[in-house]
């Protein structure tokens, strides 16, 4: 039952303050009742909260309630755009290219940003990615950036724009204009239990989406132990709510729910993860992070091609037709997608010359046994690398550019007794004892002649589109032994007919 504009739940409402169209407490009331909240309701708290009416305890017991009792298709709409009113919305429809945006749900060694951008915006496409700072064991996009000398995360509106008309690929800092009631409200649910919940995610992420003025979305909606949704069916309904959120704001969005039960590539840690994303630009790089980073560009490149094919015209059709055919492997094969980056981190300030940091402190932790590497976990890995000062625990801490871990083994992968696994890096050797902590019992390597199953994925279905073959380089650069091929990316959620 949805309750009318002013109407009390009963039990406890004190009738709204004056002037107000509700009363909290009534909205809690409701919420906590298992009701339906109406538009208007829905409108009011977001708008109250905003501006301080509704107390911050208030939306911590209605955040909770929200968690307990979920909302519907309707109140998650609802909620999302009364966010999006808070603030400014952008557009970027004076530009003369089609925009496409990508958002990760977060993971660990999640450096798919970096290489992404600049390799869709050299197919002439407009990348304009709002990147967050890492918080706990996920990193963030801006903090990987900032090891690169000079770089500068905060842009203005009109630099953003600039840098998109003559780039093509920007990643700056989201402003505070946009969806302010979703800062406020993200900022209390860390601290009160309740980031995990669909309706609530959901709407945190679109409603900045949205808010941001792309015309198109794809969504990398992590799964596993590195990820918010441990399991497949629920990240796959966190895409699902996503995708029809951006279709009632008329983004065009796209998900792919992916696995992150393992860390992806090589590399956790800011300048660690720049420098494997190098590598990705330069035609190498991990096969995991080159077969993301290429399904997500496909993925792009396809919304372009909808894009332009909406305008009328012979020429529109041959560069949709253009867009569909591209294969991201050849731009960052041919240099196309390396000269986007430099001209990229050059617009911000940035040398894309300059020698990245390293940490002055190494540990190596080895194999304890011969045999088959069957797991590594990727949110021990991610608690690791944030213990050793790759991530922050407070907003207003510093990370250290250089720590981080770089792994030498992955999942299916033969290793000797003695071999290194993974290398520990930090300025402060005192975190070592604490970053290896979180590292117990977080990998298994088993006897190789039982052809042990290998922890990689948690689904078990045979994923979406081509799937690489991983062979994963050892130390010395010598091909390690490995599985067959596992899955990266397991679903891919679109509204019907969106393909062109
Ligand atoms: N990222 C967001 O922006 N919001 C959430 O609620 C969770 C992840």
């Amino acid at each position: 039952m949805a309750l009318p504009a002013g109407g009390s739940a009963g039990g406890g409402g004190l009738g709204g303050p004056a002037g107000e169209s509700f009363d909290a407490v009534d909205v809690i009331i409701a919420k906590r009742d298992g009701q339906r909240l109406s538009g208007a309701m829905i409108d009011w708290v977001i708008d109250a909260y905003t501006r301080g009416v509704v107390a911050e305890e208030q939306m911590a017991a209605l955040a909770m309630a929200i968690v307990l009792n979920g909302m519907d298709r309707a109140e998650i709409a609802a909620w999302t755009s009364a966010m999006v009113r808070t603030g400014q919305r952008l557009s970027f429809r004076n530009l003369a290219a089609p925009t496409v945006d990508k958002h990760s749900t977060g993971g660990v060694g999640d450096k798919i940003t970096l290489p992404l951008g600049p390799l869709v915006a050299s197919y002439g496409v407009a990348v304009p990615q709002l990147s967050g700072r890492g918080l706990g064991h996920t990193g963030g996009t801006l903090d990987k950036l900032e090891s690169v000398a000079g770089w500068r995360a905060a842009l203005s509106t009109q630099e953003m724009m600039d840098q998109l008309a003559a780039v093509g690929a920007v990643v700056c800092q989201a402003g505070s204009g946009l969806a302010p009631a979703d800062r406020k409200l993200y900022a209390l649910r860390d601290v009160t239990g309740t980031v995990e919940s669909i309706p609530l995610i959901a709407s945190s992420i679109m409603s900045k989406k949205i808010a941001e003025g792309t015309a198109a979305l794809v969504l990398d909606v992590k799964c596993g132990s590195g990820a918010f949704m441990k399991d497949q069916a629920r990240a796959a309904e966190l895409a699902r709510t996503m995708v029809a959120l951006g279709h009632d704001a008329a983004v065009d969005t796209v998900a792919l729910v992916t696995d992150m039960s393992t860390p992806l590539g090589l590399t956790v840690g800011n300048a660690l993860e720049v420098r494997e994303a190098l590598e990705v630009l330069a035609g190498g790089g991990p096969p995991d992070v080159v077969e993301l980073t290429c399904a997500l560009a496909r993925e792009m490149l396809a919304a372009a091609a909808r894009q332009v094919a909406a305008a009328p015209g012979q020429a529109a059709r041959v560069e949709a037709g253009r867009l569909l055919e591209a294969d991201p492997l050849e731009s960052l094969a041919n240099g196309r997608a390396m000269d986007k980056w430099r001209a990229m981190v050059a617009a911000q300030g940035g040398d894309p010359d300059a020698p990245l940091p390293v940490a002055r402190e190494a540990q190596t932790v080895l194999a304890p046994r011969g045999g088959r590497l069957t797991r590594l976990d990727a949110l021990a890995v991610g608690v690791a690398a944030w213990r050793l000062g790759a991530g922050r625990s407070r907003k207003e801490d510093p990370v250290q550019a250089g720590a981080g871990i770089e792994l030498h083994a992955k999942p299916g992968d033969l290793v000797a007794p003695g071999q290194p696994l993974m290398t520990l890096w930090t300025d402060t050797p005192e975190r070592f004892a604490r970053a290896l902590e979180a590292l117990e019992g977080a990998f298994a390597v088993e006897p190789a002649g039982d052809n042990p199953p290998v922890e990689n994925s948690p689904g078990s279905g045979p994923g979406v589109g081509p799937q690489p073959d991983y062979r994963y380089l050892g130390p010395e650069g010598k091909a390690l032994e490995s599985c067959p091929p596992r899955a990266i990316v397991l679903e891919r959620i679109s509204l019907e007919g969106d393909r062109p």
